[in-house]
């Protein structure tokens, strides 16, 4: 079982890293997401849920939608959260990037906008050096946040410490932890098991013990520390079967049920010969409506701040932890 979380722990790794090299301008989201989901499954594992890129404002579950143009810009402070599964034993790592690099045009061949839906702006950004040099900053506050977490944790440590410790590790660089965005322990076929992992000192005097498995997942932005949900759905969980009045529907939950039961999907996962986009829309309507499928709303800091998310998973062992996701 540890060396099953060890090689997911790997895969991710090494994934994440060559993923921050190959993100730059005038890339697409869905190129980047189909990369690297490619690369996970290439190695025999599966996904432990579909990678999230999140930009700049956004701080998470935003994925590459159905026929999503979203195209990455220089300047802009990239989430990239990703994770593997080894026989259900789970990885969950995130790095953020700066993109650099020319922007691409952000309109098709008969002048219209393209379809954006990852971005709040119009991809063709303008970026002072005074805005880069603080997106750089909240990068920094986030990994150093997560890098100090994981040198107290050790048995007994109290998920209050752990919330204290990024609190103020973010706040002594000048930026807010985002406090309603949390780590999770992890378990075989769960991605969220019981734990909440807080990013700010939370009063929760439950004790991490030798052999826990959990990712910390530190957020620091320039914005509320809040984030509240957008009105667009990227990422979706089964939650249950149930007849539906149309047979399109019905077709549609029995895929989902019988790939996508232990781990999230994202839209384009059910794409395919039988469904084009706007099948797919129709027939996921009445899932959702009654309750078999949850959609995950795009969250995005409630102030518009910029956010930077650094994540592992890790092993908590008598003196210390160990990072699988190194
Ligand atoms: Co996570």
């Amino acid at each position: 079982m540890l060396d099953k979380y060890r090689e997911a722990g790997k895969i991710a790794s090494k994934v994440r890293n060559e993923a921050a090299k190959k993100a730059t301008a005038g890339m697409k989201v869905v190129d980047l997401v189909d990369w690297i989901e490619s690369e996970i499954k290439s190695t025999g594992a599966g996904l432990s849920f579909p990678c999230n890129i999140s930009i700049n404002q956004i701080a998470a579950h935003y994925t590459a939608v159905p026929n999503d143009d979203t195209l990455l810009c220089n300047g802009d402070i990239v989430k990239i959260d990703l994770g593997a599964e080894v026989d259900g034993y789970i990885s969950d790592t995130a790095v953020t990037v700066i993109i650099e690099g020319d922007n691409a045009d952000p309109y098709d061949e008969d002048g219209k906008p393209l379809n954006m839906p990852g971005r709040l702006d119009d991809g063709n950004p303008v970026v002072t050096d005074d805005e880069l040099e603080e997106r750089y900053n909240i990068l920094d506050a986030s990994a150093t946040a997560l890098e100090n977490v994981i040198s107290i944790v050790k048995d007994g440590v109290t998920l209050n410490d752990i919330g204290k410790e990024v609190e103020t590790t973010m706040q002594d660089m000048g930026y807010n932890p985002i406090t309603n965005l949390a780590g999770h322990s992890l378990e075989q076929y769960n991605l969220h098991a019981g734990l909440s992992i807080p990013n700010y000192p939370d009063g929760n005097t439950t004790q991490l013990k030798e052999g826990d498995h959990v990712a910390i997942e530190p957020f620091a932005t320039n914005g509320a520390g809040i984030v509240s949900d957008l009105p667009q759905y990227a990422i979706y969980s089964y939650i249950k079967s149930k007849p539906q009045r149309q047979p399109l529907s019905n077709q549609l939950l029995k895929n989902i049920r019988n790939n996508y039961s232990q781990f999230n999907f994202a839209g384009r996962h059910l794409l395919n010969d039988k469904f084009d986009e706007r099948k797919l829309n129709r027939a996921l309507r009445p899932l959702i409506s009654s309750g078999c499928v949850y959609p995950f709303a795009v969250l995005k800091d409630k102030n518009d701040g910029m956010v930077a998310q650094t994540e592992h998973t890790i092993i908590v062992e008598k003196e210390g932890c160990e990072v699988t996701t190194l």
